[in-house]
């Protein structure tokens, strides 16, 4: 691997290789999302706990202060939204230009196998490849399932996981599901977790992200489960607990409830 490759992927993976991307990208097909209608507010409180941020270059050019920034992962695919005909057709929006200048650590990008624009979404990320390889960016290949929330099981999630790394993804964003180490087996390079919607409990969230840790995961990407939380510096701080210091479930929600409780 080139230097820059080396950095930049250093950047996000930490030394004891794992990692917590904050996404905040969601509103490139969603809109003013709950909780995230003004992005800077909402993530400042969790820049300490976070390693990434994923984000659009608009948010990011808007909402983040360039002089206090955690590294960037640059969500460059989109072109659909929530209400249009098909959250599949995707293409990539940002220039390779525009991806150095913003001086991004990484790249994101969705496909959508399965589909009818699975082709196509899968030759944005290989040409996506091509051009961040010329310059030593990391490519993060998000397995999308759009509004087909059902279809995230390990035979599925593990055939996209691998086909993205098979095209050159550098680290695969996918969901959690049971039996995850069938997904994270089948595939060569680094997965982390998508959280999906919110969940009804803070302890269900750290305990599937735990479970996808112990079968393979190196950390997360997740957002909703974090900052729709009512109390979403808790719900970072127990999350960096279980990625980076070992934190049981249990212990990850005594650190939750702490700060909940105003304790720590
Ligand atoms: C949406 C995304 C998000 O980065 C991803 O879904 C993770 O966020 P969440 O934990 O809220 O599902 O790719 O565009």
């Amino acid at each position: 691997m080139e230097w820059g490759m080396k950095n930049r992927m250093a950047q996000l993976i930490k030394p004891d290789g794992h990692c917590f991307f904050m996404p905040i990208d969601h509103g490139y097909f969603q809109g003013p999302t709950s909780q995230l209608e003004k992005p800077g507010e909402t993530v400042q409180p969790l820049l300490p706990y976070a390693d990434a941020l994923f984000v659009t270059r608009g948010v990011l050019r808007a909402c983040i202060d360039p002089s206090n920034s955690l590294p960037i992962i640059l969500r460059v695919s989109g072109g659909t939204s929530m209400v249009g005909a098909d959250l599949a057709n995707e293409v990539i929006t940002t220039s390779i230009e525009e991806i150095l200048r913003l001086n991004a650590a990484a790249v994101g990008i969705s496909v959508f196998i399965g589909t009818d624009y699975e082709k196509q979404t899968l030759m944005n990320l290989s040409n996506l490849v091509n051009d961040c390889e010329e310059y030593g960016i990391p490519v993060m290949a998000v397995t999308a399932v759009g509004k087909e929330l059902e279809k995230r099981d390990a035979r599925y999630l593990g055939l996209c996981s691998r086909i993205c790394a098979e095209l050159g993804a550098r680290v695969v964003k996918t969901y959690w599901c049971e039996n995850f180490e069938k997904v994270a087996q089948g595939c060569p390079v680094p997965v982390v977790i998508a959280g999906g919607p919110k969940c009804e409990t803070v302890l269900q969230v750290f305990e599937f992200v735990y479970d996808g840790m112990q079968r393979g995961a190196i950390g997360v990407n997740l957002g909703r489960n974090v900052w729709q939380s009512e109390h979403p510096v808790g719900v970072a701080r127990g999350l960096q607990a279980i990625i980076h210091e070992k934190a049981t479930p249990m212990q990850a929600n005594e650190l939750f409830n702490d700060i909940k409780h105003g304790k720590a």
